[in-house]
């Protein structure tokens, strides 16, 4: 029996798969909403003998993708997506999201972009009215990151934004890695004002590889619930 919780992601995966069509090229998000889904694909190639190619976002799904028997390719094999389904940390009313809580954002980013279309799954936990309550994750190069950050850190002064704390992603006593071999820094802003123009201002910074803003990337939200309810948002 599943926790409410896991009901809300699961069902909203759930939903969300009966989107993949045989012949699909299909981006696999990452993080535990988006494993549901890859399990409920894993099951769809086994029991209909689904004829799907996946490409991961992350180390993680690629090793979850294999276990359930997707056939994984590499973006670069793939050239264009069907269709991407990840999760996500928050979204808005006009679909726009913060991602990255799981360090993926840049494959997730990348891949999502190169999709005729994204769905996100959620539960309704991750709906804001506007963004910023998660911490805006940023992946930025090893080489000065302590130069980077204070850069980071005077430019929110000039932006639209509550807070301004920034932080290093540990791991344990260690800084994070990203698959990328990159560090995150967790940026504390409380709410953002205008996401649009914080993205562009962010991803001009040396040292800044991307951040977890996704504006315009997403076309359709699947919302679970607890009590097994799913809605969509697009
Ligand atoms: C991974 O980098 C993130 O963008 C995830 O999509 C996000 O953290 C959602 O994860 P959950 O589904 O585990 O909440």
């Amino acid at each position: 029996e599943l926790s409410p919780i896991d009901k809300a992601k699961f069902v909203a995966a759930k939903q969300a798969s009966s989107y993949v069509e045989d012949g699909m090229k299909v981006g696999l998000g990452t993080g535990s909403t988006a494993a549901w889904l890859v399990k409920c694909l894993g099951e769809r190639v086994e029991k209909e003998s689904l004829n799907i190619k996946g490409v991961p976002t992350s180390s993680r799904t690629a090793a979850l993708a294999r276990e359930v028997g997707i056939e994984v390719i590499s973006l670069d094999e793939a050239k264009w997506l069907d269709l991407t389904i990840d999760g996500a940390d928050e979204y808005d009313g006009n679909l726009n999201l913060i991602k990255g809580g799981g360090g993926a954002l840049l494959q997730e980013k990348i891949v999502a972009t190169a999709s005729d279309q994204m769905i996100v799954i959620a539960d309704a936990s991750k709906q804001v009215e506007t963004l910023g309550a998660f911490p805006l994750p940023i992946e930025v190069i090893p080489f000065g990151w302590q130069t980077t950050k204070t850069l980071v850190e005077e430019t929110l002064i000039g932006m639209d934004v509550l807070g301004r704390r920034v932080s290093l992603r540990m791991n344990g006593d260690a800084p994070f890695y990203t698959d990328e071999g990159n560090h995150i820094l967790d940026m504390h802003l409380n709410r953002i004002g205008n996401a649009r123009q914080l993205s562009l201002v962010i991803n001009q910074m040396p040292g800044v590889v991307e951040n977890g803003l996704f504006i315009d990337i997403c076309d359709v939200v699947i919302v679970g619930f607890g009590d097994g309810r799913v809605e969509t948002r697009d």
